[in-house]
């Protein structure tokens, strides 16, 4: 009998994706140049079928995984993004996979990468583009997936991405969930989605691993300020995360947050949080979003300062000798209802920082959109976030609706109800990031999104003065604002030496 679908990379993704498939009534054909992950992924498919015939077969090369699949071959890749990907599709290509077979790459590649994938495989193969969110527990019972690429493909495509997506409940929006082995959730909303064309996807992913950065910052932000400034102990801030959880800001993220902050290290009895070394890492897509963000002019400075916020954690020798001679304020005491009124502010301030950040990340699709041409469809993509990414909150139903309600919102903090939730908490956010920068505790997220919703909102910024400076020492013109626009102005100004008034020309 031959197999539905190739595998190729059985890292901790590829393997529990696969096992997905299975789960949903696929057989697989898989290979890694790790024998041993071949082995590995057998025998858990053994133990997790019982009774029932293989569901995946382990092959030892490219070309035999070819043989044992039926044509068009339909094969999906796993592996690191960057250079393994060309490795693989070249050495699909040595061993015969056709002008009709579709690869389809799920790893986090950089948007670009697929762009130039599909124009330099044509004729060869389709190169196919999924990115998929969820982490191993997402990939195994239902992940979040963004598929962009050839619509031919997509049709063969997608009902094997409907069946390995996470579900949502339609009238809800909440997940439909199941962590059992063999017993997927078949019914309900999947979160796969057809982006656009190809890099469409990748771009939607790299937003949201932006959107994640800023999420997870906020955060720590907010621990931080209860920790040094409320002088809190981990299991209480993670009482307050858990009450959190419950309300406008429940989400994954929040979740585990609460979670790692209980956790107890076994070698020293401390909270796990106070072992771990404060040193962040990232593998890029952060930075790519921000970078992004700035090649197409696109205000994403929340998402930004996340990646930078990173940058300075890993900076930790310096920051210890930094400690000793630049002093901060001292952190006043707060009795127990000011404790209660700076934990609602940090609330409040996390919650609408967080509107911030998914309006800054919304916007920035949207003009990628326009400067490519992909027509995102916005309340499509809230849809799809909504359960087995990492991003996912009950946060992102009200998103859908924004989109659904006016599908060319240009800003979410124009929706009516995003608007009316940061007039009825913008008191305490600012309050938050107020104390904070009293107690010299840093909340570079907070403080960039509520510039950012400050700067938003300000019909006249020093823009003008900006234009002025600038065609003072470069001639660089300025528009007017009592003529059409689009008009150049440029004026004489003073000269080295004769420091007077400028004369109008
Ligand atoms: C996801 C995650 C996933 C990965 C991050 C980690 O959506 O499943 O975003 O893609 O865990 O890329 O990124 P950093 O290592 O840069 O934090």
């Amino acid at each position: 009998q031959r197999c539905d679908i190739g595998f190729i990379g059985l890292g901790v993704m590829g393997k529990n994706l696969t096992l997905n498939l299975a789960d949903h009534g696929y057989r697989i054909a898989c290979f890694d140049l790790d024998q041993s992950k071949v082995d590995a992924i057998q025998e858990q498919d053994a133990k997790e079928r019982g009774d029932a015939p293989p569901r995946v077969v382990g092959c030892r090369s490219y070309t035999e995984l070819l043989g044992k699949l039926e044509a068009p071959h339909l094969i999906i890749l796993s592996v690191p993004a960057g250079e393994p990907v060309d490795h693989v599709c070249n050495h699909l290509i040595d061993a015969g996979i056709g002008a009709d077979d579709i690869v389809v790459d799920t790893g986090n590649s950089l948007w670009t990468d697929s762009v130039e994938r599909e124009q330099r495989y044509k004729g060869k193969f389709i190169f196919f583009s999924t990115a998929v969110s969820g982490g191993e527990v997402g990939a195994r019972f239902g992940a979040s997936l963004m598929p962009s690429g050839d619509p031919y493909a997509w049709t063969r495509i997608e009902p094997v991405l409907h069946a390995i997506a996470a579900k949502v409940d339609p009238k809800t929006g909440k997940p439909l969930e199941s962590f059992e082995p063999g017993k997927p959730v078949t019914e309900g909303e999947p979160c796969a989605t057809y982006i656009g064309p190809v890099g469409a996807g990748h771009y939607v992913k790299m937003v949201h691993n932006g959107i994640e950065y800023a999420d997870m910052q906020l955060i720590c932000e907010a621990y931080h300020v209860m920790r040094s400034g409320l002088g809190m102990t981990p299991v209480e801030v993670a009482r307050i995360f858990r009450q959190w959880d419950k309300g406008v800001l429940n989400s994954y993220l929040m979740g585990i947050s609460a979670e790692v902050l209980e956790k107890v290290d076994d070698e020293t009895g401390q909270p796990l949080v106070d072992v771990i070394m404060d040193k962040a890492g990232q593998k890029g897509t952060g930075l790519w979003t921000a970078v992004s963000a700035l090649q197409v002019g696109s205000p994403a400075q929340t998402i930004a300062q996340a990646v930078f916020a990173r940058s300075i954690s890993s900076l930790k020798d310096e920051r210890v000798r930094a400690k000793a001679m630049l002093p901060g304020m001292e952190t006043p005491k707060v009795d127990d209802k000011q404790r209660d009124k700076a934990i609602q502010a940090l609330h409040d301030a996390l919650y609408c920082s967080k509107i911030c950040v998914y309006a800054q990340g919304f916007q920035l699709m949207e003009l990628a959109s326009q400067e490519h041409g992909w027509e995102l469809d916005f309340a499509e993509i809230a849809k799809i976030w909504r359960a087995g990414c990492i991003i996912r909150a009950v946060f992102l139903q009200s998103i859908t609706q924004a989109y659904e309600q006016n599908d060319e919102l240009a800003n979410l903090l124009l929706d009516p109800f995003f608007a009316s939730q940061i007039q009825e908490f913008q008191g305490n956010w600012r309050r938050a990031v107020a104390d904070a920068t009293l107690m010299g505790i840093p909340c570079s997220a907070m403080s960039s999104a509520l510039n950012y919703y400050d700067s938003y909102r300000c019909d006249v910024l020093p823009a003008s003065l900006l234009q002025g400076q600038r065609d003072y020492f470069g001639a660089h013109t300025f528009e007017r604002v009592d003529k059409p626009e689009g008009r150049k102005f440029h004026i004489e100004w003073s000269q080295p030496g004769q420091p007077q008034v400028a004369i109008k020309r």
